[in-house]
């Protein structure tokens, strides 16, 4: 058993209740490699942000739960090494969809854990987000519940159809769960195809698909049930046009890949979204970076040739939402 404390990490709760008064988001970058993990603390330490690394089930499938949590803990030391006294970074487990999920991490050092019980009937989802709860906060781990479905696939996460949440159940579940951050539907949804093109509608100058906007109304239903109870947005990449057509014409078929306009997530921050959780558009900078850097130079086979820029432009898209999107610059300490 490790606490995130000896690991040098910090939970949410603090940074939330910041957040929420001045008005701005906690990036939550999701990663499985220790190319984006360069990435994320270069560019929360330039930015002298704090930031919410998060690991889902298929990160941990991927690269190794226990390498993860090492890298976590050397996040914290790169950003010491990189100048900043007092990094806040925040291990977070990203859709865990059991108890025991989320207490192996709160076991291995994660000060923050997702449970995600939203497909499941109201009562049972109330049932384990306070069983998790009750465990995590024996160790001072804050604990994200969601209520709502979205559509959209991440990882193991697959739904079809979204459904709003349902701002006349947030009170009771938020008291009966005691979780510290509630993850909501209002539009959103995982991956590079968040709408169907019948969903939008066509820049009749671009060509390009407009998608539908965020239920602000629901949002802000929401708030006024919970006042300043922070709220967290999944599926909120923008899937940045010039990436997508990067991969296109490297090689990709993206086609009508669509995301949420960044003025739209500009104005949740704005309001009791506290974190806002961004995957896609790591990809895709990095998978736009590597077709580029390939195709111009065919005899390379170095992979630290690729991965360079690779890095460079993911950095670059996280100082990017951390700025001009999120407003977490300089709100350190
Ligand atoms: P995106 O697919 O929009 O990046 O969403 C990521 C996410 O919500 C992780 O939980």
């Amino acid at each position: 058993m490790v606490n995130y404390k000896d690991l040098g990490l910090v939970n949410t709760r603090e940074m939330f209740k910041k957040a929420v008064a001045g008005g701005y988001a906690i990036p939550a970058f999701n990663f499985n490699t220790m190319e984006q993990m360069q990435a994320i603390v270069q560019a929360a330490v330039e930015t002298k942000s704090p930031v919410i690394m998060q690991v889902s089930k298929g990160a941990r499938n991927y690269a190794n739960a226990t390498i993860l949590r090492y890298m976590a803990e050397g996040a914290v030391a790169y950003a010491k090494e990189l100048g900043c006294k007092n990094p806040e970074i925040v291990l977070h487990l990203d859709h865990g969809d059991s108890f025991e999920l989320c207490k192996d991490c709160i076991d291995m050092g994660f000060s923050s854990v997702m449970y995600d019980g939203s497909s499941l009937p109201y009562e049972e989802n109330i049932k384990i987000s306070r069983q998790v709860v009750e465990y995590a906060h024996k160790y001072d781990v804050t604990v994200e519940c969601e209520l709502g479905v979205l559509a959209g696939v991440e990882d193991e996460v697959a739904s079809e159809v979204s459904h709003y949440t349902k701002p006349e159940e947030v009170i009771d579940f938020a008291t009966r769960t005691g979780c510290d951050s509630l993850a909501i539907s209002i539009g959103t949804s995982h991956g590079a195809y968040k709408f169907k093109p019948e969903q939008c509608t066509r820049d009749p100058k671009t060509g390009k698909l407009v998608p539908p906007p965020l239920a602000f109304d629901v949002l802000h239903e929401i708030e006024k049930k919970l006042p300043g109870f922070p709220i967290v947005l999944h599926g909120s990449s923008s899937v940045p046009q010039e990436e997508v057509d990067t991969i296109n014409k490297y090689g990709g078929n993206l086609p009508d890949a669509v995301g949420i306009p960044e003025e739209q997530l500009r104005e949740a921050s704005k309001s009791a979204v506290c974190k806002i959780n961004i995957d896609s558009d790591s990809r895709l900078a990095m998978t736009a970076a590597i077709r580029k850097y390939l195709a111009e130079h065919p005899d390379h086979f170095d992979p630290r040739q690729y991965l360079k820029p690779a890095r460079e432009n993911m950095k670059k898209m996280y100082i990017h939402k951390i700025v001009n999107v999120l407003g977490s610059d300089g709100k350190l300490g």
